[in-house]
């Protein structure tokens, strides 16, 4: 583990700031479902030398001399990728999650083309297209929704429909607020009939693919698979892309670098090397399951207790409660609320939301972080009752303070990685 001493005494402000963040790391609950606690051996990695090397190009084909070490963890994080994930080629080079979405329509789509994703306000990401997003300037997005909210159900015959009028040239398999599992096969199958490439964003749930506890689109013969390596990866901030095709594992790796990224950040190339070793340990897998045994048994405590989520329960990591209809509360109050009791979590949308996005009905909270920290079912209930307990006693300030301590003493029985 890296020591702060140098940085302690080299930059107090910045040594404060970070301190403070440990603490609150520590003495809280995270249930942001797109967050992580990383292994000291990535934190450490992260810090390295590595910051210092440039490396345009990949291994054996840089711009620069001196790459004998960034070739062999560049090649330890693209074979690691490609045994975890059943690819035939890995590029681990992508900054980030939105870098990684880019690059792959750069690499597939002409300025013009049509991409069919996940309706936003049902689960979509902003990357698939959002209005804000200067993407929709160069492409033209469609959409798919859930046919029935209360299964979550998507509406395949629709999707169909739609993709047969629009002729789009991807079809986008992912989400960011989404709580079951996808039918890659139907969507591969729907792809097919009208000549587009099946690809999946699977930024948040690439590490329940990698234990195992969530389907690989490449079993349903997807073409591609991008993804961030943070999140259920439990991996350095980052992105990749996968592909089982040789033609296209050129097209992006021609898009990725030269054509969109510069030199890659190798400081994070190296920590996704290491995350990647540490998701093909059988260790992993136990932790994959036991996320999603976490997320159902808490989705089922609340739902016994009356609370309504999108969609009636979960398949993966993360889950949506309607705060108006359970609580008659909006998700920004709930979300300001716990933040009183150390607990953290965000407002978001629920399918076809009445309100608007700064000002939702739900909040969204997952469970990768505090299955991280080793809580499993026998925890998930007691958090789920402080967050009642928080709801019930919200406008009684002593029990909010009273509240706060109890989470603070719960947490630091449970060890966050990589800090004392
Ligand atoms: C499905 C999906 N794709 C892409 C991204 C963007 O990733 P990043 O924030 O690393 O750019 C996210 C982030 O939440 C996501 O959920």
């Amino acid at each position: 583990m890296p020591t702060y001493t140098s940085l302690q005494a080299s930059d107090p402000a910045v040594y404060a700031a970070l301190a403070g963040e440990m603490k609150r790391q520590k003495e809280g609950v995270e249930l942001i479902c797109s967050e992580n606690y990383v292994s000291p051996a990535v934190l450490e990695i992260m810090g390295s030398v590595f910051n210092n090397k440039y490396s345009e190009g990949y291994p054996g084909k840089r711009y620069y001399g001196g790459q004998e070490f960034t070739d062999q963890v560049e090649t330890l994080a693209i074979e690691r990728a490609k045994q975890l994930f059943k690819a035939g080629h890995a590029n681990v080079q992508p900054h980030a999650g939105a870098p990684a979405n880019i690059a792959t329509y750069f690499a597939l789509l002409e300025p013009g083309d049509t991409v069919m994703g996940m309706d936003l306000s049902h689960g979509g990401h902003l990357t698939h297209g959002h209005p804000v997003t200067y993407i929709t300037k160069i492409f033209k997005f469609v959409r798919y929704k859930m046919k029935d909210v209360e299964s979550g159900e998507i509406d395949y015959e629709e999707m169909l429909e739609v993709a047969k009028k629009e002729r789009p040239k991807i079809i986008l398999a992912g989400f960011s607020a989404y709580p079951r599992e996808l039918n890659y096969a139907k969507i591969k199958a729907v792809a097919k009939e009208v000549g587009a490439l099946a690809v999946a964003d699977m930024a948040h749930i690439a590490g329940l693919i990698a234990g195992g506890a969530a389907r690989n689109p490449f079993d349903d013969d997807f073409d591609v698979i991008l993804t961030t390596t943070h999140k259920t990866l439990r991996g350095p901030r980052g992105g990749m892309i996968m592909t089982k095709d040789p033609e296209l594992g050129k097209k992006i790796d021609k898009m990725v670098f030269p054509g969109y990224q510069g030199g890659p950040i190798m400081q994070m190339v190296a920590a996704k090397a290491v995350a990647f070793g540490e998701a093909l340990k059988p260790e992993f897998s136990d932790y994959a399951h036991q996320i999603v045994k976490n997320c159902k048994h808490m989705a089922q405590f609340f739902m016994d207790r009356g609370a309504k989520l999108v969609t009636n329960g979960t398949d993966n990591h993360l889950m949506l409660i309607d705060c108006v209809k359970s609580w008659n509360l909006a998700g920004k109050e709930v979300e300001q609320l716990f933040d009183r009791v150390n607990i953290t979590l965000n407002k978001n949308m629920i399918a076809d939301d009445p309100r608007k996005a700064m000002d939702p009905s739900g909040v969204r909270l997952g469970t990768a972080a505090i299955t991280t920290r080793g809580m499993k079912e026998k925890e998930m209930d007691v958090l789920a009752q402080f967050m009642l307990r928080a709801i019930e006693k919200r406008n009684d300030e002593k029990a909010l303070i009273s509240l706060r301590g109890e989470v603070k003493e719960f947490c630091l029985q449970f060890p966050v990685p990589g800090i004392a």
